[in-house]
């Protein structure tokens, strides 16, 4: 039975979208709109009543005292009448002032909320360690209104300053400091959260209290009035500390900013150890193709053979303006473009077909990674022919992957001029003569073009 998709009508969609859009309240609730609405509700059960009433005192209530000569209870209703609005109008006075707090503190929370958001979602799409640093001290001084601020992150055995905003004395870049006898000691080995505020809400002048932060009178000059301090925590040890100084404003800082940085170095914690890992498995891959390159040379090429072929590569995907994914991955298909040649004994490589398996073998063992899955087709035709006439699959002109054409040029002009190799030694002008011979048959003639433009380049330099 066949699914027939069904889909709405415009109009329906439209009124879908309307009210998925629909905002909850019917007005915005913007101060304003708040402060109109308490003068509005102010009216109506205060202001009505109270001139109701006085209106019916005035018209019955006072005639009818007065025909009775009852002066008493007339002096009663009035001072009732003068009391209800006095308390009124403080009522309303009051809650005005407690509203206008309340809408304060929420503008403030919601500020705080977003840029936790905005912090949350920045540090996620990046792996780079000082960007992320940069961001997290950033995003930490602004949300709660510090001045300058720094983070700290512990290294063999000691804390590394690695980042710092605005401007902290004796704390630059690259300071370094053991753990123990630190000023950080507690927050480090004790993962205490400490805040200090040199001026108290008595107005009484606070010195560092020694017993948590340790006493360093450098550390800690007249530049610093007021300063938060907390573990950066990953797998319940500290990673390193996150410190903001000199609250804006009169007020130090409180138990609301401890909790909102508190946040955000959950958050940063796990940012900054994605990040290193990233790095580390990055050197480990770097360092592996380096090891795999030199065997490669030392087995199947000669020495720096798969760097030139990279190089000129490089040179020529420039150029042709590639896409910086695509340059990537020619750079690592040079480097890796005859890592078949390793699974073929060298008595067998002089044996044409023997030798010209190697791109298929290759293809085959670079296909199981991942990182590298676009490249194993560039190394698998790196030997066709613009023609057709080449190998394994007697691919022609463009459906041969352009990394494969440029490699295929690059690699016969390192080869055509190395006096390591069967083929001779040409001089450059030679090789390029032979290659410009083969254009539009063995290589691809814009490719061709664009190599020998880059060899004179490098000739007039
Ligand atoms: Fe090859």
């Amino acid at each position: 039975m066949e699914l027939k998709k069904t889909h709405p009508k415009e109009e329906d969609r439209k009124k879908m979208s309307e009210k998925e859009n629909r905002p909850l309240f019917h007005e915005e609730l913007t101060p304003e709109n708040i402060t109109y609405r308490s003068r509005l509700v102010f009216c109506v059960i205060s202001i009505i009543p109270l001139v109701t009433m006085t209106y019916l005192s005035y018209k019955y209530v006072f005639p009818f005292l007065d025909s009775r000569g009852d002066d008493t209870l007339k002096i009663s209703a009035i001072s009732i009448i003068i009391l209800s609005v006095f308390l009124s109008v403080f009522g309303y006075l009051f809650s005005q002032r407690d509203g206008n707090r309340t809408i304060k503190a929420m503008g403030r929370t919601n500020r705080q909320l977003a840029t936790l958001f905005k912090v949350a979602n920045s540090l996620s799409s990046t792996v780079h360690i000082d960007i992320i640093l940069k961001e997290i001290l950033e995003s930490g001084t602004k949300l709660i209104e510090g001045e300058s601020g720094t983070i700290f992150l512990r290294e063999n055995g000691n804390l590394i300053c690695r980042e710092v905003a605005g401007s902290a004395k004796n704390r630059n870049k690259g300071k370094e400091l053991p753990v123990n006898g630190s000023p950080y000691e507690n927050v480090i080995l004790k993962k205490d959260i400490l805040i200090f505020n040199k001026t108290s809400d008595s107005g009484e002048i606070n010195s560092f209290p020694a017993g948590k932060f340790s006493d360093k009178n450098d550390w800690f000059d007249d530049s610093v009035n007021s300063l938060i301090c907390l573990p950066l925590i990953y797998n319940d040890e500290a990673i390193g500390i996150l410190e903001v100084f000199n609250k804006k404003g009169k007020k130090g800082f409180d138990e609301t900013d401890k909790k909102l940085l508190e946040n955000l170095a959950v958050q940063a914690s796990i940012s900054i150890k994605n990040a290193e890992f990233y790095d580390n498995q990055n050197n480990f891959s770097i360092h592996m193709l380096e090891l795999l390159v030199s065997a490669m040379e030392d087995n199947v090429a000669w020495e720096g053979h798969l760097h030139n072929v990279a190089r000129y590569c490089n040179f020529i995907s420039r150029k042709l303006n590639l896409p910086e994914s695509e340059r990537k991955n020619l750079h690592f298909a040079a480097l890796l473009h005859d890592i078949g040649m390793l699974k073929i004994e060298p008595i067998s490589r002089t044996v044409p077909e023997e030798f010209q398996k190697h791109p298929a073998i290759g293809s085959e063992m670079i296909k199981p990674i991942t990182i590298w899955k676009k490249i194993h087709p560039i190394i698998l035709h790196h030997h066709e022919n613009f023609d057709g006439s080449g190998y394994p699959e007697k691919l022609k002109g463009e459906e041969i992957p352009i990394g494969a054409r440029i490699i295929h040029v690059v690699e016969a002009y390192d080869t055509l001029t190395n006096e390591e190799t069967y083929s001779g030694v040409l001089s450059r002008d030679e090789a390029m003569k032979e290659l410009e011979r083969c254009a539009g048959t063995k290589y691809d003639p814009k490719i061709i073009n664009v190599f020998l433009a880059v060899l004179k380049e490098q000739e007039a330099q």
